[in-house]
C-alpha cells in the first residue's frame, strides 16, 4: 500500500505516474497498514525534518547512486547532482539524485521523498540510533510504502513511479569509449583492433572531441569530414557509434543552437532576465532551460541532425549542470588575485592558501543560485530543482527521438539523473578512478540503483581516471560482462585501456564473448524486470531475510531469477571466499567454452577463480542457457542454446526475445521455452 503526504506546496517533479490523494497525517495505524507518524516523528513547521529511531538489527537500503555499502546505515549522504569526480569514500554527494529508502528489520517499509533540491539523509552517522532526513523547505510529497517484504515494497515503488528505459538489444553489446579519440582514424583503429583480434564489440562511443569546439550537434569537419560514412562503413562492422551531447551551448554568434536559444529565449536567466553565462568545455555557455517544456521540446529535436547521419545512441553529460566558472565567479576570482599581488614575491601559508582556493568557483552553491527556470509559467530559481536539471536534459532527448524516430528504440544514457529519468534513458556511474575499490563501489550500487528504477546502468569499466591495469581491467570486465551497461571508458591522458592494448588478448577475447553467450539470457531478465517492475540485481538479504549472514554479503548479488555472482574484486588474488545461503551450482568459466560445474552445499567456502576466470553460482531449480558466441549482436543466435543447470530435473525457463528494435515489448515480444 502506498501513502502519500503533502507538506506546502511542492513543485511538481514528474517523478512518480500515479495520482495518489494526499493522505491526511494520522498517528492511528489501521490493520494493514501504518501510517507514517506511527513510524516516524515529522517536523514540518519551517524547515522539513523527518525522524525514526532504528533498532541494532536495522538496515537501511536504497538511495540509488549514493556511496558506500548496500546498507546504507552508518553515513550521511545528500541528494545534490555534483559533477565531483573523485568518488573518495568521505563525499556525500554523487550525479544523481535518488531520495527512495527501504527501512528493513524491526519494521518494513518505503519511504519517496519527492523534492528536487538538496536533501539529506543522516542515517545513523550523528546520532547511531536515528535515522534524520532534512530538507531547507517543507514543501514535499512523501510517499509511504508499507507490504509484505522488501521485493513487494520494492515492486510498488517501481509502479509508482513508472516503467524503466528499455534499450535496443545492441545497447548490451560491448561499448568500447575513450575521451580522447580525436579524427577518424581513431575511431578506424579501434574498430580495428577489436575486430581483427577477434574480441568482440558492439559500439564506440564518442566523446567531446567528435564536436566542432565542444558545440553540441556539430562534427568537428577536419577531423571527421564524413560522419554518414564513418557510421556506415562502422555499420558494415556490425559497430553503432554513441556521440556525447552536453548541457552548455556555446556562445558563438552564426551557431544555430545558440542563436535560436537567445533568439526564443530559451536558456536560463538570471534574475534581471540576461541570460545566464557558465564557463564549460567550449568557454561560456547557456543553459537552455530544460523544465520549460518548449524547451525541452526545442531541445530534443536538435539530436535530429546527428540521427540523420546514421547515428542512433546518445550519452548525455554534465547536466548536473556542471560549472567550471561563472562570469561573476571568474571576475572575483580575478579581483581576489589583484588583492593578492603584494604577496607574490614572498607569500606565506595564508597567502598561498588564498591564492590556491581563488579559482575554486566549480559548481557554486552561489551560482546555483543565480540564475531561473520557467517551470509551468512560475519564475523558479535553479537551486530549488537543481537535481531536475539532468532528468529533464534526457527527457528532452527521449521526447525528440520520438518524434524524430518514432519506430525506433534509441540508447540514451545520462551522468546526471533524478527518480523519474529511469522511464526516458540509463544512466552510467560517472567519473570514477581505475581503482579496485571502485570496482567493489560498481557492484554494490548496482542493486540501489535498480530499487530506484534504474535498471540500463553500468560504471566506467577499467576506471576513467587514473591507470588502469591488466588485471583489474580484467576483473573488472568479469563483474561487467554482468551489467546492463558494459562500456569501458577512460579519461584523457591516461593509460590506454582497450581490451587489445594488453598481453594475453585471448583472456579478454574470452571474457568479452562469454557476454555475447550470456547475453539473450541477460537481455531477457531485463526486459522482464523493467515489464514487471522488479529487481535485476538484488541484495542477498532481499533473498534471505531470515539468513543473518545472508544479510550482511554485499559483495555477492542476487541476479536475475536465477543467478548469484560473486565477482573478485582484490588484486594478486586467485580466488574468493563465498557464503551460500543455499546449495547451488559453482560454474566457474576458464574460456567462454569452457567450464566446470561443482555442486556445493550451503555454507562458507572458498572458490578457486583465476585471473581470467569468470565466476558464477546458478540456483537449484533454476537454468542458465548460453548461445553461440559471436561477436556482435547483429550474430546472436537464438536457435541453438547450451543449457546449464542441474541434470534430469526437466527444469525450463521462458526467455523473451523480440527483434531487439520494437517500441511496444509489452506487446511484440515473444517467449521461448528452453529446457533441460
Ligand atoms: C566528463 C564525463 C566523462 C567524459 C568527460 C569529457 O568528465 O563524465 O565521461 O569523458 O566529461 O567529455
Amino acid at each position: 500500500m502506498i501513502q502519500k503526504y503533502r507538506f506546502g506546496t511542492p513543485i511538481n517533479t514528474d517523478a512518480v505516474v500515479q495520482d495518489i490523494p494526499s493522505a491526511p497525517m494520522d498517528k492511528k495505524d489501521s490493520e494493514e497498514n501504518q501510517s507514517i507518524l506511527s513510524l516516524a516523528e515529522i517536523n514540518a513547521a519551517d524547515h522539513f525534518t523527518l525522524t525514526i529511531k532504528m533498532q541494532a538489527q536495522d538496515a537501511v537500503y536504497g538511495l540509488g547512486e549514493a556511496n558506500r555499502g548496500i546498507n546504507k546505515r552508518g553515513y550521511r549522504y545528500v541528494s545534490h547532482c555534483n559533477d565531483d569526480p573523485n568518488h573518495t569514500e568521505e563525499k556525500v554527494s554523487l550525479y544523481g539524485a535518488h531520495n527512495f529508502i527501504l527501512f528493513a528489520g524491526s519494521k518494513f517499509f518505503g519511504l519517496f521523498f519527492d523534492y528536487p533540491s538538496d536533501i539529506c539523509f543522516d542515517i545513523g552517522y550523528t546520532t547511531q540510533d536515528t535515522l534524520t532526513v532534512t530538507a531547507d523547505e517543507a514543501n514535499l510529497d512523501v510517499y509511504l510504502i508499507t507490504g509484505a517484504d522488501a521485493y513487494d515494497i520494492i515492486h510498488q515503488f517501481r509502479q509508482l513511479i513508472g516503467k524503466s528505459y528499455i534499450p535496443p538489444l545492441w545497447a548490451f553489446g560491448y561499448i568500447q569509449s575513450r575521451w580522447g579519440y580525436k579524427n577518424e582514424e581513431d575511431i578506424r583503429r579501434v574498430a580495428a583492433g577489436y575486430r581483427d583480434n577477434g574480441i568482440p564489440l558492439d559500439s564506440i562511443s564518442m566523446d567531446i572531441d567528435y564536436m566542432d569546439h565542444y558545440k553540441d550537434f556539430t562534427v568537428d569537419l577536419e577531423r571527421f569530414p564524413n560522419l554518414s560514412a564513418l557510421s556506415a562503413e562502422m555499420k558494415e562492422q556490425g559497430l553503432h557509434f554513441i556521440p556525447i551531447i552536453d548541457a552548455g551551448v556555446k556562445i558563438e554568434s552564426g551557431y544555430n543552437a545558440y542563436e535560436d536559444g537567445v533568439k526564443n529565449n530559451y536558456f536560463c536567466k538570471r534574475a534581471d532576465g540576461t541570460d545566464f553565462v557558465a564557463g564549460v568545455w567550449p568557454g561560456k555557455t547557456h543553459f537552455p532551460d530544460m523544465l520549460d517544456q518548449n524547451v525541452r521540446k526545442w531541445f530534443g529535436l536538435q539530436y535530429k541532425s546527428l540521427i540523420d547521419q546514421g547515428i542512433e545512441g546518445f550519452w548525455n553529460d554534465m547536466n548536473e549542470p556542471a560549472i567550471f566558472y561563472s562570469e561573476e565567479g571568474l571576475a572575483a576570482a580575478f579581483e581576489k588575485m589583484e588583492e593578492l599581488e603584494k604577496f607574490k614575491d614572498n607569500p606565506d601559508l595564508n597567502a598561498f592558501w588564498a591564492m590556491r582556493d581563488a579559482f575554486n568557483i566549480s559548481n557554486l552553491q552561489k551560482d546555483y543560485e543565480r540564475f531561473y527556470h520557467n517551470v509551468d509559467g512560475k519564475k523558479v530559481r535553479h537551486d530549488k530543482v537543481h537535481n531536475l536539471y539532468g532528468f529533464n536534459m534526457t527527457r528532452a532527448a527521449a521526447e525528440g527521438f520520438d518524434e524524430i524516430c518514432p519506430e525506433k528504440r534509441m540508447l540514451l544514457f545520462s551522468r546526471s539523473s533524478y527518480i523519474g529519468m529511469h522511464r526516458y534513458g540509463g544512466i552510467w556511474t560517472g567519473d570514477n578512478q581505475s581503482w579496485w575499490s571502485h570496482l567493489l563501489l560498481n557492484i554494490k550500487m548496482m542493486p540501489s540503483l535498480n530499487m530506484c528504477g534504474f535498471l540500463y546502468s553500468g560504471a566506467d569499466l577499467g576506471g576513467f581516471g587514473s591507470h588502469t591495469t591488466r588485471d583489474l581491467l580484467l576483473r573488472w570486465l568479469a563483474f561487467g560482462i554482468f551489467t546492463p551497461l558494459m562500456r569501458n571508458h577512460a579519461a584523457l591522458g591516461t593509460r590506454e585501456q582497450e581490451c587489445y592494448q594488453f598481453e594475453g588478448l585471448e583472456d579478454f577475447r574470452n571474457i568479452l564473448k562469454l557476454r555475447y553467450r550470456l547475453l539473450p539470457y541477460l537481455y531477457s531478465e531485463y526486459v522482464k524486470a523493467a515489464l514487471n517492475d522488479t529487481l535485476l540485481f538484488a541484495p542477498l538479504a532481499f533473498e534471505y531475510p531470515e539468513d543473518a549472514v545472508a544479510r550482511e554479503v554485499e559483495d555477492q548479488l542476487m541476479l536475475g531469477e536465477g543467478l548469484m555472482l560473486a565477482p573478485v574484486y582484490q588484486q594478486n588474488t586467485t580466488g574468493r571466499h563465498v557464503y551460500l545461503p543455499e546449495p547451488m551450482l559453482f560454474v566457474l568459466f576458464h574460456t567462454s567454452e569452457e567450464y566446470t560445474v561443482t555442486p556445493m552445499p550451503a555454507g562458507h567456502h572458498y572458490i578457486p577463480c583465476g585471473l581470467a576466470e569468470v565466476p558464477l553460482f546458478i540456483r537449484c531449480g533454476r537454468i542458465l542457457p548460453l548461445a553461440p558466441s559471436c561477436e556482435c549482436t547483429a550474430q546472436l543466435d537464438y536457435t541453438s542454446f547450451t543449457v546449464l543447470g542441474e541434470e534430469g530435473k526437466g527444469l525450463s525457463y521462458s526467455m523473451y526475445t523480440d527483434d531487439g528494435y520494437t517500441k511496444h515489448p509489452e506487446r511484440d515480444g515473444k517467449y521461448l521455452t528452453i529446457t533441460k
